[in-house]
C-alpha cells in the first residue's frame, strides 16, 4: 500500500542529518515506492502548518556530505509548550499538541520520522501516546542518548575537537603555554573524553567527575619538572568543580533556554594562579556542530535513515533506531530519553588515568 511519510529534524543540528534525510527518501522511494515530505523547522513548522516540501531522489542526491539540515530545525520548539502572546504582551506557553496531530492528518502524512536528541524523542514519545505514528532516529554530537552506542554527529565533533587539540599542541610547544580547550557536552563528557584521549590531553574535565583544580595544577607542574613546558587541558562546557555549579552564559525560563559557557575561562584563570606558565583559552563552540560529516557519520546516518523507513513499514510507532554493537536495532523511545553518561569508574576513564591523564 502506498504511503506518504513526513520527516523532520529537531533540536540542535548535527553533521549527518542530511544523510539521514537522503537515506530515508531513497529507501522509501526505491524499496517501497512511498512518497516523502520534508517538514520545515522541526515541530514548530509542523504545528504552524508550514507546507512540507516534496523530497525525491533528485532533491536528496547531493546531500550525503552536506552538514546542517536542509529542513531546518527548531532547537527549543515543542508542540506541548507553544509560546502565545497574551493581550498584556506577556508570553505564556500552551499545550498545542492536538494541533500538531491534526496537521499530520491535514497534510496526509501516514507516519512521521523524527531525527533528534533527547528533547525531540521526548516530544515524539508523547505524540505516540496520543496516537501518532512516529519513529525516531538518534542524533546529537554529545552522544548522550540512551540505548544507542553511538549517535551520528559525534564522530565529526570529536574529529573537529581533536584537530583543534593537535593545532593547539604545536603552538603550546612553541610558546611553552598551557592551552585550555572548552568543548561541548552539556551533561555528558563524551566529546571531551574521546577528543582528549585522541589529542593527548594532560587533563580532561567532564560533567560526570567534579574537578579539583589543584589536581590539574599538580599535573602541569609535574610536566614542567620533567622538562615538558606545555600542557593541554580539555574542559567540557558542563564540567563543574567539586561542590560547585555548572556555569552559564545566559539563563532563560526553562531548561531549554539555559546556555552553558564560561567554564573554560574559569579553569584558565584558576590555572594561571597556580602554575608558572602562560595560560590561553580556546572555546570551540559551534564549530563542533558544523561542516561535513565524517565518513563514519555518513555511514551511520545512512543506516539509521534507511532503518527508520523499515520501522515505519513494520508500524513500530514509539520506537527509535539504535546502534548496538554493530547492529541496528529498534529500541523504545522512552529508553532512549534516559541519558547515557561517561562512567567515572568505567574502562575508558580508567585507561585514560593509566596513561597519566587527570580528571581533576
Ligand atoms: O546538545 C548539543 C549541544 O551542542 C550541546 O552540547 C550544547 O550545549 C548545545 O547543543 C548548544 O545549543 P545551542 O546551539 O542551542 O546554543
Amino acid at each position: 500500500m502506498s504511503k506518504r511519510i513526513g520527516i523532520l529534524t529537531g533540536g540542535g543540528d548535527a553533521p549527518g542529518l542530511n544523510a539521514v534525510i537522503r537515506a530515508a527518501v531513497l529507501t522509501a522511494q526505491n524499496h517501497y515506492g512511498w512518497e516523502v515530505a520534508g517538514i520545515l523547522k522541526g515541530f514548530d513548522g509542523l504545528s504552524a502548518g508550514v507546507p512540507p516540501i516534496p523530497l525525491t531522489e533528485k532533491d536528496v542526491r547531493e546531500l550525503l556530505a552536506r552538514g546542517g539540515t536542509i529542513l531546518g530545525a527548531a532547537n527549543r520548539g515543542s508542540p506541548f509548550a507553544q509560546p502565545v502572546q497574551r493581550p498584556n504582551r506577556k508570553i505564556e506557553y500552551e499545550d498545542a499538541s492536538h494541533i500538531a496531530l491534526s496537521r499530520m492528518a491535514e497534510q496526509g502524512l501516514d507516519a512521521l520520522i523524527v531525527a533528534g536528541g533527547d528533547g525531540t524523542m521526548a516530544i515524539a514519545h508523547r505524540l505516540v501516546k496520543m496516537g501518532a505514528a512516529v519513529v525516531g532516529v538518534p542524533k546529537t554530537i554529545d552522544n548522550d542518548l540512551g540505548s544507542t552506542d553511538t549517535t551520528f554527529g559525534f564522530d565529526t565533533a570529536i574529529n573537529t575537537a581533536t584537530e583543534a587539540l593537535d593545532k593547539l599542541q604545536t603552538t603550546a610547544e612553541s610558546h611553552h603555554r598551557v592551552m585550555v580547550l572548552e568543548v561541548m557536552g552539556r551533561d555528558a563528557g563524551w566529546i571531551a573524553l574521546h577528543a582528549g584521549v585522541a589529542g593527548g590531553a594532560d587533563a580532561i574535565l567532564i560533567p560526570e567527575i567534579p574537578f579539583n583544580i589543584e589536581v590539574v595544577c599538580q599535573k602541569i607542574r609535574q610536566a614542567q619538572l620533567s622538562g615538558r613546558n606545555h600542557s593541554l587541558i580539555v574542559v567540557a562546557e558542563g564540567a563543574a568543580p567539586v561542590n560547585g555549579q555548572q556555569q552559564y552564559k545566559s539563563k532563560g525560563s526553562g531548561r531549554a533556554d539555559l546556555r552553558l559557557g564560561g567554564v573554560g575561562h574559569t579553569v584558565g584563570n584558576l590555572l594561571a594562579e597556580c602554575v608558572a606558565a602562560e595560560v590561553r583559552v580556546t572555546v570551540l563552540g559551534h564549530v563542533q556542530r558544523g561542516g561535513q560529516p565524517t565518513p563514519y557519520d555518513r555511514w551511520l546516518a545512512t543506516r539509521f535513515g534507511s532503518a527508520a523507513v523499515h520501522l515505519v513499514a513494520q508500524e513500530k510507532w514509539g520506537y527509535m533506531v539504535a546502534l548496538q554493537g554493530n547492529t541496528i536495532v529498534p529500541v523504545k523511545m522512552e529508553d532512549a530519553i534516559r541519558m547515557k553518561f561517561v562512567d567515572p569508574t568505567g574502562e575508558t576513564v580508567m585507561m585514560a588515568r593509566d596513561l597519566g591523564i587527570v580528571f581533576g
